[in-house]
């Protein structure tokens, strides 16, 4: 009997592959072999002693101690591409709301409310405070072309952008997928100091906490429009303040709101829904359950 611990709840059809018959599931196991995670952080931890493996539904693993997993040996897997396109289809509407006053414009036309036959005339002579630019023919910059990035970048491609790629590890040339419009950037700043739209798509590592920070800021157009799906820790907050009070940064779009975030005008907050959609859920749990199974039962390891 292979005992699970389940530190957030994953789909049924996920947990249905793990038959009672062989799998003690809970959420309280004590000494678990194996441990099933969405966003709980677990890395203050203590590691239990007989575990083996860790699999985390979704792609993000900056919960997990991976360095202290590695040192024990135990195994830690992510299900890479299997909610892709729930975050894509959130960046795609989050790049839109940054564009046009839409959640603004939304606010405001429930403040009519109880005016009846007035409001197709208020809505008329109110809805020019909603202006917004269209899309079409600006550029973006792509930070990341994991799979994520490359569908955002194909997508923005379709809607008729000038997409411009950059990865800290892949080259353009190699990120799979790609469609072969996308322009690539010689380096980060070059796409940073061109773009209109900028979406970054990176993990939080080390490497790439606070990716955006005063000093790349101070380089970007004015009135630049960034959405950051990925996580909070890749642009500095402080940073990113200042930039919006002096003009630099029209509208940030982040799916990671936090407290200082929270209250400015040119910010739009998301309670980190990029990978809320059924089949996202279903794809990762079932991703996380085969991989805990395959390795827990035949040290099979296969990370996709
Ligand atoms: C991910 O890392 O897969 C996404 O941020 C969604 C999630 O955290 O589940």
């Amino acid at each position: 009997m292979y005992k699970i611990q389940m530190l957030n709840k994953i789909a049924n059809c996920g947990l249905e592959l793990l038959p009672k018959e062989n799998y003690d599931i809970s959420t309280e196991e004590a000494n678990p072999d194996g441990i099933l995670v969405r966003s709980a952080n677990m890395l203050e931890t203590e590691l239990p002693k007989n575990l083996k493996a860790i699999a985390r539904a979704g792609a993000g693993v900056n919960n997990i101690p991976i360095e202290k997993c590695t040192e024990k040996g135990i195994v830690v897997f992510n299900t890479p591409g299997a909610n892709s396109t729930g975050v894509k289809e959130l960046v795609i509407a989050a790049l839109l709301l940054s564009s046009r006053k839409i959640t603004k414009g939304m606010e405001w036309v429930q403040t009519l409310k109880g005016k009846g036959d007035e409001i197709p005339k208020l809505v008329e002579k109110g809805k020019s405070q909603f202006e917004g630019p269209e899309i079409k023919s600006k550029k973006i910059g792509v930070i990341g072309l994991g799979a994520i990035g490359v569908m955002v970048a194909n997508d923005c491609i379709s809607l008729g952008m000038e997409v411009m790629g950059y990865d800290p590890y892949i080259s353009v040339k190699a990120a799979w997928g790609l469609s072969s419009s996308v322009i690539r950037a010689n380096s980060l700043e070059h796409l940073l100091s061109t773009c209109d739209y900028i979406t970054i798509h990176v993990p939080l590592t080390k490497e790439t906490k606070n990716t955006l920070d005063k000093e790349k800021f101070e380089i970007m157009k004015k009135g630049v429009r960034i959405i950051n799906l990925a996580r909070g820790g890749l642009v500095s907050n402080q940073d990113l303040l200042e930039a919006i009070g002096n003009g630099t940064v029209a509208c940030y779009v982040t799916d990671f709101p936090e407290e200082e975030l929270l209250g400015v005008e040119e910010i739009i907050a998301i309670p980190h829904l990029g990978a809320s959609t059924p089949e996202s859920e279903e794809n990762c749990a079932i991703m996380a359950a085969n991989q805990l199974k395959d390795y827990l039962e035949t040290g099979m390891i296969k990370n996709s």
